[in-house]
């Protein structure tokens, strides 16, 4: 029953290019339909805050980004896909860990570094026009992926520093208030192409050299049409090494059909016909999606209430780990009892029991109630009576740490912190 929770962003600041669905969308929606996985893939918006101060374009960032991924195969049925400013649990957990997070660690964080290396150079003040918002930038994305426990953040070689990060917040909160997070890891995808743009540089909004992902038909061939070229005449081998339109297509076709175009290299063929065979072997795997896009984007509605369905998902997670976490830290009803951090102390009280059963639907289930029949915790159901006694085996050894990452599968009906005490009797 232990999943891998794989976790990702993706910043709402822009449009989504060729680059994006080769690198990112297309082996991200794949690695989404394994069964082993769960996956939880979000529109970082108040992460593009930071970076752009224009609500229009957050706002058609955030639509086009989501349309982008749906049209892509994203299965919100499967996954749980969802909007950051959705989950108010988010913020809140920032400050948490912002309380636990040296300046100094966020001094050198590469994005931050390199705007005061800038100014510096410049002779300016060195915090001169950078807001604090980049400043958190670590401690806001810390908080994405530690508020699901996220194992594995696949993410560009760029963001590796930051999930450096979020593990360094992680052990610190741990080591202060108790096991509460996971440690995550970037989980780098190497083997993915990197796409040249149309100057043969490496696709990418900051150099302006994108193809948009969803271009018209037309257009999408005018931009492939003017990717730079060396200047053989046609008729003259032409090497493949390099070849920003020869990258192109090997990202979209078969092993076969690139190993022709390499033939037809070879013989020479006239950059114009090559750029044709570009064009219509990107139309044969984009049209498809693009009608579901452009189907998707004259509906916002759907689209919103795709997102919000999905943030209820997340927040079925969120909310009771919030409130673990408020704990935790001291922010207690006065009424409660003065529980230092860690494990938490197990009462006198006589022990709780688990009760297996089965369900009207056939499926089984299980209880866990506390000595006086007062039910604490239910089971949604399970296929067999075996995967039911799976997961009542894993809460009563590791305690909080199953029931954090089996919440999906769980109904509580009292607090997080009542059932961990219940829980703690398994295993004092
Ligand atoms: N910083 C990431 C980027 O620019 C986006 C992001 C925000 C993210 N929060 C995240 C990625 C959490 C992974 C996990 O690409």
């Amino acid at each position: 029953m232990k999943t891998l929770r794989v976790l990702t962003g993706i910043t709402t600041s822009g449009t989504p290019h060729l680059g994006n669905y080769v690198g990112a969308i297309r082996p991200t929606v794949r690695a989404s339909r394994l069964a082993e996985v769960e996956s939880f893939y979000f529109l970082a918006d108040y992460h593009a805050l930071i970076k752009v101060g224009e609500p229009a374009r957050v706002q058609r960032s955030t639509l086009e980004i989501a349309a982008t991924w749906l049209a892509c195969g994203l299965d919100p049925e499967k996954v749980t896909f969802y909007r950051q400013s959705d989950i108010p649990e988010i913020p809140e957990l920032t400050w948490l860990l912002t309380c636990v997070t040296g300046k100094g660690i966020l001094n050198r964080a590469h994005a931050y570094k390199a705007s005061v290396d800038k100014n510096t150079a410049a002779g300016d003040d060195p915090d001169a026009g950078v807001t604090a918002g980049l400043f958190m930038y670590p401690v806001l994305m810390a908080a994405d992926i530690l508020m699901f426990n996220a194992h594995q953040v696949p993410v560009g070689r760029d963001q590796i520093q930051h999930i450096e990060m979020a593990r360094d917040m992680a052990s610190s909160f741990n080591h202060l208030y108790g096991e509460h997070f996971t440690l995550p890891e970037a989980a780098i995808e190497d083997h993915v192409a990197t796409l040249p743009g149309l100057d043969g540089r490496k696709m990418s909004k900051s150099y302006d050299n994108t193809i948009p992902l969803f271009a018209p038909k037309d257009q999408l061939r005018k931009l492939i049409m003017g990717i730079v070229t060396d200047s053989r005449a046609p008729g003259e081998p032409k090497s493949t090494e390099g070849s920003a339109v020869f990258q192109l297509y090997q990202a979209f076709a078969t092993a076969d059909e690139t190993a022709s175009l390499a033939r037809a290299y070879a013989d020479g063929i006239a950059w114009g016909e090559a750029k044709q065979l570009v064009a219509e072997r990107l139309e044969c795997e984009i049209a498809p999606l693009r009608e579901v896009y452009d189907a998707l984007i004259q509906n916002p509605a759907s689209i919103e209430k795709t997102l919000l369905q999905g943030a209820e998902k997340a927040r079925v997670v969120a909310k009771p780990f919030i409130s673990r976490l408020r704990h935790a830290v001291g922010l207690r009803a006065l009424q409660a009892a003065p529980e230092a951090a860690g494990k938490p102390k197990s009462s006198k009280v006589a022990a709780p029991s688990f009760k297996q059963y089965r369900a009207d639907d056939g499926l089984f289930c299980f209880k866990l109630v506390d000595a006086s029949g007062q039910l604490l915790l239910e089971s949604l159901g399970f296929a067999s009576p075996k995967d039911a006694a799976q997961l009542i085996t894993q809460l009563q050894q590791t305690g909080a740490l199953a029931l954090e990452s089996n919440l999906p599968m769980l109904k509580l009906h009292c607090s997080m912190a009542d059932v961990q005490r219940a829980l703690a009797h398994f295993n004092p």
